[in-house]
């Protein structure tokens, strides 16, 4: 008994070092790039059970192999083995140790969860989910946008909500992921810790848009921050607003480059003749335009599911959708060279 014991210990062992020290020096391997300062205990937390699952792994596999080899019935064996029934140590060993181990992770994650949500923090962005897309405010900027622009080394205070259903905010780099529910304001910190080019995505299934419920995150240099918000203070003329309202609501279900989409794509929309289901034609004017933002269902192109939500004055003002046809139609004319 003693010498199975250490034999199959030693196969545990040797298991357990190899593979512990593989999971613990090359974690990254199995994580997302990272991109913010509180990620990384995220990351310490992760890496510390990839290495318990690699002991406890070593340990089941180790035994149950050295148990294959050395308990195997040999020629001229008969019967069953003996059974054996209860083995106090054992028992109480396997009951105490895990719970010791699961109260010090959860000591530990609740030590992290505590310093990541603290509530200091250099700048606030409000993100409203909608369905399919993202809007990200400034306050302090008076800016909209559909793109999630920040820059680096400054913490963040998320303020999260959403219009209709339950979305969730989630930049895998930035190691977070919050419920948008509509009527609360949920929170997130934190600090990108490089420059780079990220996703918003939407971690909760939220309807026939959901995987391509994304926005672009840009993390940026202090001047280059500075710049863009100078940029987008204040749009110049009707299409160039249009052009940041169709960023901001059209863009996942609509392309501006002809791929296609959950809808058709806005390249040459304006003046178009389409097909509607019921057979019919007709070109897109303005009315039809006014109309498919208001009431999407009322004709929908044939060939396109009618997973359109309608949009009422109070998320898209007339003015909106005044600026939305002047981007469309200055865009389908080649009169408007939509910028990146
Ligand atoms: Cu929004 Cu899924």
């Amino acid at each position: 008994m003693r010498r199975h014991l250490a034999y199959g210990f030693l196969i545990v062992g040797v298991l357990a070092a190899g593979l512990g020290y593989l999971m613990y020096t090359r974690a990254e391997y199995l994580l997302a790039p990272l991109a913010s300062v509180e990620g990384q205990r995220i990351d310490e937390l992760l890496r510390l059970q990839f290495f318990l699952i690699a002991l406890i792994f070593s340990l089941v596999v180790g035994l149950t192999l050295y148990a294959v080899f050395a308990f195997r019935r040999r020629p001229g064996e008969e019967g069953e083995g003996v059974y054996i029934h209860g083995w106090m140590p054992l028992e109480v060993g396997w009951t105490i140790v895990p719970l010791a181990i699961v109260l010090w992770l959860s000591a530990l994650g609740a030590r992290d969860f505590y310093w990541m949500r603290r509530p200091d923090h250099d700048m606030v962005v409000q993100v409203e989910a909608f369905r399919f897309g993202w809007t990200f405010t400034y306050p302090e900027y008076g800016i909209q946008s559909g793109e999630l622009v920040l820059p680096v080394g400054k913490r963040v205070r998320f303020d999260i909500t959403s219009r209709d259903v339950i979305h969730s905010f989630w930049v895998v780099e930035f190691r977070i992921k919050e419920d948008a529910v509509p009527g609360l304001v949920t929170h997130a910190y934190i600090t990108p810790s490089r420059t780079g080019e990220f996703k918003v995505r939407c971690a909760e299934i939220c309807g026939g848009g959901h995987a391509v419920m994304r926005a672009p995150v840009r993390v940026v240099t202090e001047e280059e921050f500075q710049a863009w918000v100078m940029e987008n203070q204040a749009p110049s003329s009707p299409e160039a607003k249009g052009y940041q309202l169709v960023k901001q609501y059209c863009t996942a279900c609509h392309s501006l480059d002809g791929s296609q989409l959950v809808g058709p794509t806005f390249q040459g929309i304006f003046g178009r003749e389409v097909q509607l289901q019921d057979g019919s034609f007709i070109t897109v004017d303005e009315a039809y335009i006014r109309e498919s933002i208001r009431n999407p269902q009322a004709r929908i192109v044939a060939g396109y599911p009618p997973s359109m939500p309608a949009y009422t004055p109070d998320q898209l003002s007339d003015e909106d959708v005044d600026a939305i046809i002047a981007f469309l139609k200055a865009f389908s004319e080649g009169t408007f060279q939509p910028s990146p």
